[in-house]
């Protein structure tokens, strides 16, 4: 069963098998037949994974679709979404509705179960911000939903990532959006790219997100990746007050425990990495956090170059960086 369509990074790799469900009831009748045998991996939309070589075992995906508002006042409204929609399509639809929260996710690929493992995030606003519960169905087909608190949301990660949790599939994301205009806007170059509009609207700002990520992002159909291949940094104040020395110029972010965050795609840039190649695997030359398939790339091109990458951003700042990116063995 081929996954190039299912791997944006664009790698020829196939699985032994390949499931798919479109409603809970489904995939607790394939539970407990025992359809889900071990190995197993449940993927979203396939924009976060590295395969590094074919899977023997069995691929979950979820085609759990709808959007339906659940609650909703003058003020709010609460909807509760199918795993299997695609991420962008629901941030469109809550555009399109005049609910304000979404808009700066606006083109993130991926899938809306996915989004709630992950804790997608882009220009100041992270996904915990708008989710309320996570529904899930685990391995003894047990349906359980999760209260947000109870996720354990940090940056890019929540309890769905732990290994114990490899069989709780997510089913159903449960969102809250506002219904009073307020935006999200001090964030990079956001507010100088929205003095091109007349007016400042839900509709304007999801534009001007979308044009922005245009312009830096490859388009996965145009050349495989996997958005940001590296997490940012987190390191102590002290740590970045040593490195400012050095680099005055060091962009970071101040988090609320007192840390801060470095990008990393800023320290791979002053390594001199950026629209780099090794072999068939490559450094975006407009955003050297992403890496890039240029044509036949297999997984271990694409971790070839990552371990270099990673090697020089210790050599030059003593800093270890990791792959956001899931490596799928
Ligand atoms: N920078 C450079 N050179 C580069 C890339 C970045 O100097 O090649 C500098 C920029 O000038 C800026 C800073 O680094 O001062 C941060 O860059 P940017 O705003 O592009 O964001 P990022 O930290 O590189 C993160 C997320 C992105 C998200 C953007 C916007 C992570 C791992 N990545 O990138 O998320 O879209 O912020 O919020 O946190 C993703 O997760 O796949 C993703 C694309």
């Amino acid at each position: 069963y081929s996954l190039l369509p299912y791997n944006t990074f664009g790698i020829d790799v196939s699985a032994a098998r390949f499931l798919e469900y479109t409603s809970v009831e489904e995939l607790k009748k394939l539970i407990v037949q025992g359809a889900v045998t071990t190995p197993f991996l449940h993927i979203g939309g396939g924009s976060n994974l590295l395969f590094t070589k074919d899977y023997d075992g069995l691929i979950l995906h979820s085609r759990i679709e709808g959007i339906e508002v659940t609650e909703e006042d003058d003020r709010f409204v609460s909807v509760r979404v199918g795993a299997g929609v695609v991420w962008d399509d629901f941030v469109a639809y809550c555009v399109e509705h005049g609910w304000y929260g979404a808009e700066n996710l606006s083109l993130i690929p991926g899938e809306v179960g996915a989004s709630a493992v992950q804790n997608i995030g882009a220009y100041g606003v992270e996904v915990k911000d708008l989710i309320t519960a996570v529904e899930t169905v685990n391995i003894q087909a047990e349906e359980r939903v999760y209260l947000v608190e109870e996720c354990g949301y940090t940056y890019r990660n929540s309890i769905f990532k732990r290994p114990e949790n490899k069989a709780t599939f997510v089913t159903y994301v449960r969102f809250r959006l506002s219904k009073e205009e307020h935006y999200t806007l001090d964030y990079g170059t956001i507010r100088q790219e929205l003095e091109k509009y007349p007016s400042l609207t839900l509709s304007v700002v999801r534009k001007v997100i979308i044009a922005i990520r245009e312009s830096k992002l490859p388009d996965p159909k145009v050349m495989g990746n996997a958005g940001s291949f590296f997490m940012n940094p987190i390191v102590p104040k002290e740590e970045l007050e040593a490195l400012q020395q050095e680099y005055p110029r060091i962009p970071y972010y101040e988090l609320a425990d007192g840390r801060v965050k470095i990008p990393a795609g800023w320290m791979i840039d002053q390594c001199g990495w950026k629209g780099k190649a090794l072999g068939p695997a490559a450094v975006h030359d407009k955003q050297a956090l992403v890496l890039v398939n240029r044509g036949g790339a297999k997984g271990s091109d694409i971790i070839a170059l990552s371990d270099a990458v990673r090697a020089s951003v210790r050599e030059k700042f003593g800093i270890d960086i990791h792959p956001e990116v899931n490596f799928i063995n």
